[in-house]
């Protein structure tokens, strides 16, 4: 079934949960399409884990583009939401709308997702026909700003985020990723909404979850204590690249199977 931001909503009102990973190339795309992820996030975390950048801030607009093109093109059913790079959305809520156009038409997703309470940027997105999804709490891209990772909205400042959310809200956002606040303020802002709340390490009363893919499948070297590896990828890939390459040095690879006559 075809997941559109009208879905998600949906499935709030029914108090039906559903699961996000992110996803950069076609192959993972098309996998986790077809188990079932109802959302697939191109996110800018591309920048570190695609292309070994430190933190998301270099990633530019092209550089998303090209992501999240591939994901697009390999996704039947799952909601495409392509992430707004540091730098395409700040400076005005021309800017956000002039590159969110950009990022729908060479893209293919079917929405975008912008961090922090750009109230006049959504509202101006929303006003454009596009489909905007919030982002709060921990915003990467304000790594510097917020003085490193840190959970975010404990203690007074837990009003200011339950307000920003409402006012995201307000401006016409489809849902909002809740990403490093304490479990019990993402059960109250969920509680609050109306629209889905997504979380990653905001405890497990939000109304989904997402995970970037590399540390669910255990790929990267490191992983955040909020995340789970449901596999260790790269262990079998490094066991298997070993040996690969023992084959290859003993000639047990290739086979005359695996040869032409
Ligand atoms: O870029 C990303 O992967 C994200 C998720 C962590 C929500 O924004």
């Amino acid at each position: 079934m075809k997941i559109r931001t009208s879905t998600l909503s949906a499935l709030k009102q029914k108090g039906q949960r559903f699961s996000c990973l992110t996803s950069y190339d076609a192959l993972t795309a098309e996998i986790f399409d077809q188990a079932g992820i109802e959302v697939i996030l191109v996110g800018d975390s591309a920048s570190n884990t695609v292309l070994a950048n430190d933190g998301t801030l270099p990633i530019t607009l092209d550089e998303m583009l090209i992501f999240g093109r591939a994901v697009s093109r390999s996704v039947k059913d799952a909601l495409v939401v392509l992430d707004m790079p540091f730098g395409s959305y700040e400076i005005s809520a021309l800017q956000a709308v002039e590159n969110g156009i950009r990022a729908m038409k060479e893209s293919g997703a079917a929405a975008i997702k912008l961090e922090g309470a750009r109230i006049e940027q959504i509202k101006a997105l929303v006003d454009a026909g596009i489909p905007v999804m919030g982002h709060v709490g921990f915003t990467p891209q304000s790594v510097h700003a917020l003085g490193g990772f840190k959970v975010q909205g404990r203690g007074e400042s837990a009003d200011d985020i339950l307000r920003d959310c409402l006012a995201i809200q307000q401006a016409g956002a489809f849902a909002v990723v809740l990403e490093m606040v304490p479990a019990d303020l993402a059960e109250r802002i969920t509680k609050e909404l109306s629209i889905p709340t997504i979380g990653i390490g905001a405890g497990n009363k939000t109304d989904a979850q997402i995970l970037v893919w590399t540390d669910f499948a255990g790929l990267g070297e490191k992983v955040p204590t909020f995340a789970k590896q449901y596999l260790n990828l790269r262990q079998d890939l490094s066991n298997a690249a070993v040996n690969y390459r023992s084959e290859v040095l003993s000639r047990e690879f290739p086979t005359a199977e695996q040869s032409f006559s």
